[in-house]
C-alpha cells in the first residue's frame, strides 16, 4: 500500500475535533496527534496553563488549535463551550471525552459527596458533552465520531479503592453503546478506548498519593512488559476519529498491553 493511501485513511484535514482534558496527559497527546492529522483541535480543559501549553505545542508543529476553558462538572460551562465552537468554527466532527478524575477512596469510607463528584465529572460530564456534540452533528447532517476514554477498570478491579471510578467508567461504556445504536442512522459513530495503566501527570500523582495498598498493575504483570504511554491511547483515538474506522461503532477497545488477558 502506498504511503499516500495510508495517510488518506487517517486524514482529518479540515475536520474540527474537540478534546476535553487536553491540558495534560492522554488528552494533550491526543490533541497533538489529531492536529498532526490535519484537524482543527479545540483544546478544552479546566486548567488554562495546561491548555496554553498544548495550544503552543500544536502551533509549534504548524497545526491549528483553539483554546477553550471548560468545567466538565458544570452544565452551563459545557453548553457555553459548544455554543462558542459552533459560532467560531460552524461544525464539530470529532469529540474526545477524555477529562476525568480518579481520586482513590476506600470503599466503606466513600462519602456520597465524593461518589457524586466522580460521577459528575466522569459520567455526567461525558453525557453532557455527547448530548451537545450530537445535537450539532445531527443539525449539520454530516455525521461524526465520538470517542469516550473509559478504563480497563470499568470491566474488572485493577487497583484497590477505585469503586466509584470503576462504576463511573462502566456507565461510560454503556452510554457509548447506547449512543452508537441510537445515532448510527445519523452516521454518528461512538466508540470507547479502555486504557490500562498509562504514565501521565495524573497517574503519577495518583500513585504517589495512594501508597497504602499499592497498584495491582505492575510491568511484570503486563504481557507486553511495560506500562502504557499516552501515545498508545492517542494512536487508538486517531483510528476511531478517522476514516480508518468508518464501519466501526459501539466498540470498547481495551489498550492495556494484554493485562486483561493475563
Ligand atoms: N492514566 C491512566 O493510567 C488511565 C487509565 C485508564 C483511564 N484513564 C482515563 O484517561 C483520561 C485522562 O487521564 P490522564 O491520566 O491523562 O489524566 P490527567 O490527570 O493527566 O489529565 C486529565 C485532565 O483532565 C482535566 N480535568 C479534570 N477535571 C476537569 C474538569 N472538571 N473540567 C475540565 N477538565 C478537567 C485536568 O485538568 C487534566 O488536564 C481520564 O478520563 C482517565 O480516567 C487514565
Amino acid at each position: 500500500m502506498s504511503t499516500s493511501k495510508v495517510a488518506s485513511v487517517f486524514d482529518l484535514d479540515g475536520r474540527v475535533a474537540l478534546v476535553t482534558g487536553a491540558g495534560s496527559g492522554i488528552g494533550r497527546e491526543t490533541a497533538l496527534l489529531l492536529a498532526s492529522a490535519g484537524a482543527i483541535v479545540v483544546v478544552a480543559d479546566l486548567n488554562q496553563d495546561g491548555v496554553q501549553k498544548t495550544v503552543e505545542q500544536i502551533e509549534d508543529a504548524s497545526g491549528q488549535a483553539i483554546a477553550a476553558q471548560v468545567d466538565i462538572g458544570d452544565e452551563t460551562s459545557i453548553v457555553a463551550m459548544f455554543e462558542t465552537v459552533h459560532a467560531r468554527l460552524g461544525r464539530i466532527d470529532v469529540l474526545v471525552n477524555n477529562a476525568g478524575i480518579y481520586p482513590k477512596t476506600n470503599f466503606v469510607d466513600t462519602s456520597a459527596e465524593k461518589w457524586d463528584l466522580v460521577m459528575r465529572i466522569n459520567l455526567r460530564g461525558t453525557f453532557l458533552c455527547m448530548r451537545e456534540a450530537i445535537k450539532q452533528m445531527q443539525a449539520a447532517g454530516t455525521g461524526g465520531s465520538i470517542i469516550n476514554i473509559s478504563s480497563v477498570a470499568s470491566l474488572q478491579p485493577v487497583i484497590f479503592d477505585n469503586g466509584d471510578y470503576g462504576a463511573s467508567k462502566a456507565g461510560v461504556n454503556n452510554l457509548t453503546k447506547i449512543a452508537a445504536f441510537e445515532f448510527a442512522a445519523d452516521r454518528i459513530r461512538v466508540n470507547a478506548v479502555l486504557p490500562g495503566g498509562v504514565m501521565t501527570e495524573g497517574a503519577v500523582a495518583s500513585a504517589r498519593d495512594h501508597q497504602a495498598r499499592g497498584p495491582i498493575m505492575q510491568p511484570g504483570r503486563i504481557p507486553l512488559g511495560r506500562i502504557g504511554v499516552a501515545a498508545d491511547i492517542a494512536n487508538t483515538v486517531l483510528f476511531f476519529a478517522s476514516p480508518a474506522s468508518d464501519y466501526v461503532t459501539g466498540q470498547l477497545l481495551v489498550v492495556d498491553g494484554g493485562f486483561q488477558v493475563s
